[in-house]
């Protein structure tokens, strides 16, 4: 709930900027399902397309889109991946994931309408429009494909160069969440540890105090307290105290996490500043809630049925209705772990079998510890940015001032280049199975490295944090 206002709040800004006309939105027809011969039902996939920079010849670079589909046109029209492609002479894609946006696969979103809302599924979508893309003219046959994304759009550009090497060449994955987790605890440790070393001792012992007495407001049930000092309207007599506190205490630490990962060092100073000048601590932690989150005038809603009811809504414009699949269908927590267990046995969680991928990551990303943050091997390097959250080496350089970030993205286009130059070894017919890359002057050549399919039995539903 929280991540979506500061998304879109960012959204907003960019919207006002001017319109760019050089990227085209088109259709491609896909399976509903991929993985059963006889289903035959097909749906509109939205996708993007500028080919104003296309040199014959050149490689595509494909921005793949994930649940975050509004920054899809904002990234084809302005990012450094962008750049990079203009600079290459590349045909640019983007494409949209089933379920968002547009590309909407079934008539609504009941829960047995979500069952192929599956990564697994959205991957197939990708490789399909890569197939079509390169056969619709000579010259891109052979195009090389260099995925990229943010986020989950990181992960997929990964596990695109995972499950099918032939057809992309590498991937720069940008804060990437890659490993599936039952209860991520650490997002709540990432997020204190980064505002004890960036924001101070005297800044963490503060926010451990606003929720210290939080909690003492919420031992005595004193509603009238909470509401307030956090102006809220809506809490409902019939929930109890203990789902109140449970929602109240996640969400505000959520929100915490997510606006540093979304404003970076700035985000800790500012939120550092509202403790520091509230009343005391907790109407500190309330005031930047109430100004900084949600730059309110009227009370804050806090119904819980309310949101539920947002959350359960099967109609395709209800905001959160995605969620319905969790919440209507009928887990238990052992279905759920097996489930997420089974997520990373197919993509791999944390080591994913790939080459040429580079991943980056913002320290300040209280989700940087579902990524990679350091070297997988010699051809996948990770490096992590100081002072950054999520997705800020994304910006074009025409836009970042930072040495931390500018240093990523030269590093971000040099590989690019490099692996664009590299060759994927052909084999014959009688020769074995491994391959021999091209490594830098003075270095013993590897051994092998393209991955190949994972293999997997049938396509799971996949989590989406
Ligand atoms: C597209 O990018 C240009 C700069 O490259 C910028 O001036 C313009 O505002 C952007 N438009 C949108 C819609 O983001
Ligand atoms: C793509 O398909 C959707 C759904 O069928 C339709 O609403 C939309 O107008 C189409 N877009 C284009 C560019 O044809
Ligand atoms: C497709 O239908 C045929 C004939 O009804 C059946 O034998 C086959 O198992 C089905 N395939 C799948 C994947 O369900
Ligand atoms: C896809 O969109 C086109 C218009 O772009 C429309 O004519 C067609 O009926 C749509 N197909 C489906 C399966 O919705
Ligand atoms: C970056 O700015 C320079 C100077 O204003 C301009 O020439 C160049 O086209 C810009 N690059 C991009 C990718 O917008
Ligand atoms: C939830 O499940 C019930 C019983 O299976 C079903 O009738 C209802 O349509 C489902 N609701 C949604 C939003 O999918
Ligand atoms: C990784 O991919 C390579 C190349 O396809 C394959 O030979 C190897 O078995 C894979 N390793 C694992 C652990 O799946």
């Amino acid at each position: 709930m929280v991540k979506i206002l500061i998304e879109v709040s960012l959204l907003l800004g960019v919207l006002v900027a001017g319109v760019s006309c050089q990227i085209e939105t088109r259709n491609f027809t896909q399976w509903l399902d991929h993985f059963d011969e006889n289903c035959t039902e097909t749906w509109n996939n939205t996708y993007y397309i500028d080919e104003s920079f296309y040199e014959p010849g050149g490689p595509i670079f494909l921005y793949v889109g994930d649940m975050q589909f509004y920054y899809t046109w904002y990234r084809l029209n302005s990012s450094h991946f962008i750049d990079i492609a203009r600079e290459v002479g590349a045909l640019i894609i983007g494409t949209e994931h089933r379920y968002y946006g547009e590309s909407r696969p079934t008539a609504d979103l009941t829960t047995d309408n979500l069952i192929y809302l599956s990564t697994a599924q959205a991957l197939e979508d990708v490789a399909e429009l890569i197939r079509f893309i390169r056969s619709s003219s000579p010259d891109l046959e052979n195009a090389k494909v260099i995925a990229s994304g943010v986020g989950h759009g990181g992960a997929l550009a990964t596990w695109l160069r995972q499950r099918y090497p032939d057809l992309v060449h590498a991937a720069w994955s940008s804060s990437a969440k890659l490993n599936a987790l039952l209860n991520f605890g650490e997002f709540h440790t990432n997020t204190a540890q980064t505002i004890r070393i960036y924001g101070g001792q005297i800044c963490y012992d503060r926010m451990a105090n606003a929720f210290a007495l939080l909690d003492e407001v919420f031992e005595a049930e004193d509603w009238d307290k909470l509401i307030e000092v956090f102006k809220l309207c809506g809490i409902e007599e019939d929930v109890s105290a203990e789902m109140i506190a449970g929602f109240f205490f996640e969400t505000m630490a959520t929100a915490i996490g997510q606006y540093i990962s979304m404003m970076h060092a700035p985000g800790i100073t500012t939120f550092c500043g509202y403790l520091e000048r509230g009343q005391n601590d907790m109407y500190g932690l309330a005031d930047w809630v109430y100004y900084a989150i949600f730059n309110s005038h009227g009370c804050l809603p806090a119904s819980v049925s309310d949101l539920l009811y947002i959350y359960m809504d099967p109609d395709w414009f209800a905001p959160g209705s995605i969620c319905n699949f969790i919440l209507n269908y009928t887990m238990t927590a052992d279905d759920l772990r097996y489930s997420i267990d089974n997520t990373n046995a197919q993509f791999g969680g944390l080591h994913p079998n790939v080459t040429r991928v580079y991943f980056t990551n913002g320290n300040l990303d209280s989700e940087k510890t579902l990524s990679i943050l350091t070297d997988l091997n010699e051809e996948t390097p990770a490096d992590v940015i100081p002072y950054f959250g999520y997705g800020a080496d994304y910006e074009s350089m025409n836009r970042t001032t930072y040495e931390g970030v500018r240093n990523i993205q030269e590093r971000a286009r040099s590989l690019i280049l490099e692996w664009l130059e590299t060759e994927d070894v052909t084999e014959g017919p009688t020769e074995s199975t491994e391959g021999t890359t091209t490594s830098p002057i003075g270095e013993i050549p590897t051994t092998t490295t393209d991955t190949g399919p994972v293999t997997t039995s049938e396509p799971v539903m996949t989590p989406y944090y």
